[in-house]
């Protein structure tokens, strides 16, 4: 049987000139880029040459890139570091603040929950309209004079939405000189989670206005286990894995040269392709779009209808589980998700759906197609063709 694969927003695959760009990382040229010898500065030179490839796509200095694991990584420094640095710098005379918003990855809100379970801390979840936009104005007004951080995704991994970055970054520019004026020195940062949108979008962090951006290998055919976030020089950040001095002093730990290596050359093209490849799959995901919504009855797209990731087709599908529409058509051959791939395993109804104001019973029809760069219409077409029956005969049998 033939395997479709229409779960990008879980992962990719591997490029393969991307690997070939890895392999001599794993075995010949293996030395740590902290050793002074030749096998080292091998090592170094690669390390180098990532970061300032990196640099170059985000348009910023190579010292403000902090090479890691990956998305999760990136946001648990992107929230706790921020605070410890306020707290070693003397900084708290109330408790902290941070505002995020109700749709964000768990890497986010798990975090920030932490910080809330275990601190003296304050946070607060803002809303998003029935699109998934945050509104703009409501998000300004829950800044306070105890806010140091403000962590709003770029993309969001379920619907697609993007969200106003931009908007958001002056926003927050206002504030850090309201403050200053005001004589407030705690600091006022702003950070994006651009896990999902750094295959698509441009990620010019001048042009964003970001104080630091996380993003993530494997979203864009490059390897699991690797991802950076970006720190614009002069936030106030602390290390929350210490050791060895690597990463700028931010991140301890031997650097993954061959996983850096991978990630710098599958963002480059990611990057370099992302017009031609936004309007290849967007073509595709508007062809399914369209069709599916004339084949089946009970469909609502959900998400922007126009500001969305090119790649994301998020669908609730009236008197349907999402668990029992996921495995039929895992049955034949096409692999898609229901709510988020990283937080299956529970039953809960989406909590991006929540946010978005559908009902528990419409939630539990969530289905999610992501397409990616080896997807064709002739796929798109064998899914158009098994998905109708699929429905029809659970709905015969559904209780919903
Ligand atoms: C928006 C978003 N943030 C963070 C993550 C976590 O990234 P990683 O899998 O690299 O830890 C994901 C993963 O799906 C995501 O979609």
């Amino acid at each position: 049987m033939k395997r479709i694969y229409f779960d990008h927003a879980a992962t990719t695959a591997l490029d393969k000139d991307v690997l070939g760009k890895m392999k001599p990382y794993f075995s010949d040229k293996f030395g740590n880029a902290s050793s002074l010898h030749a096998f080292g500065q091998e090592a170094k030179a690669a390390l180098d040459e990532s970061r300032q490839k990196v640099a170059n796509i985000l348009n910023c200095d190579p010292l403000e890139i902090i090479f890691n694991s990956g998305g999760t990584e990136s946001d648990n420094l992107a929230i706790k570091g921020p605070v410890l640095a306020a707290f070693r710098d003397k900084l708290i005379s109330k408790p902290l603040h941070i505002i995020t918003t109700k749709i964000e990855h768990p890497a986010i809100l798990k975090t920030v929950k932490q910080l809330e379970k275990l601190f003296d801390f304050e946070a607060t979840y803002a809303d998003v309209d029935v699109n998934g936009l945050v509104n703009l104005s409501q998000l300004e007004s829950e800044i306070k004079d105890n806010t140091i951080l403000i962590s709003v995704m770029y993309a969001n991994n379920e619907v697609g939405t993007i969200e106003p970055i931009v908007e958001i970054s002056k926003i927050v520019e206002k504030h850090r000189e309201k403050r200053q004026d005001n004589g407030n020195n705690l600091p006022i940062y702003f950070h994006a989670d651009a896990v999902q949108a750094a295959g698509y979008l441009d990620v010019d962090v001048k042009k964003l206005g970001v104080d630091m951006l996380s993003i993530s290998g494997h979203k864009f055919y490059g390897p699991k286990g690797t991802g950076l976030l970006y720190i614009k020089k002069g936030t106030g950040i602390e290390a929350l894995s210490t050791g060895g001095g690597h990463e700028n002093g931010l991140r301890a730990g031997t650097e993954n040269i061959s996983g850096i290596v991978g990630l710098a050359a599958a963002l480059k093209s990611a990057q370099e392709n992302k017009e031609m490849e936004s309007k290849k799959v967007s073509g595709l995901r508007d062809y399914l779009t369209q069709n599916l919504m004339k084949k089946i009855d009970g469909v609502i797209l959900t998400g922007h209808p126009e500001i969305r990731l090119p790649n994301i087709a998020s669908f609730l599908i009236d008197r349907i589980e999402g668990e029992s529409m996921l495995i039929k058509l895992d049955l034949k051959g096409i692999a898609v998700s229901t709510g988020s791939a990283c937080s299956s395993g529970s039953l809960e109804p989406s909590h991006v759906l929540k946010a978005l104001n559908y009902p528990p019973e419409k939630i539990h029809g969530s289905l999610r197609i992501s397409l990616g760069k080896e997807n064709t219409k002739e796929e798109v077409d064998y899914f158009l063709e098994v998905f109708p029956e699929i429905v029809y005969k659970l709905r015969e049998i559904s209780a919903l």
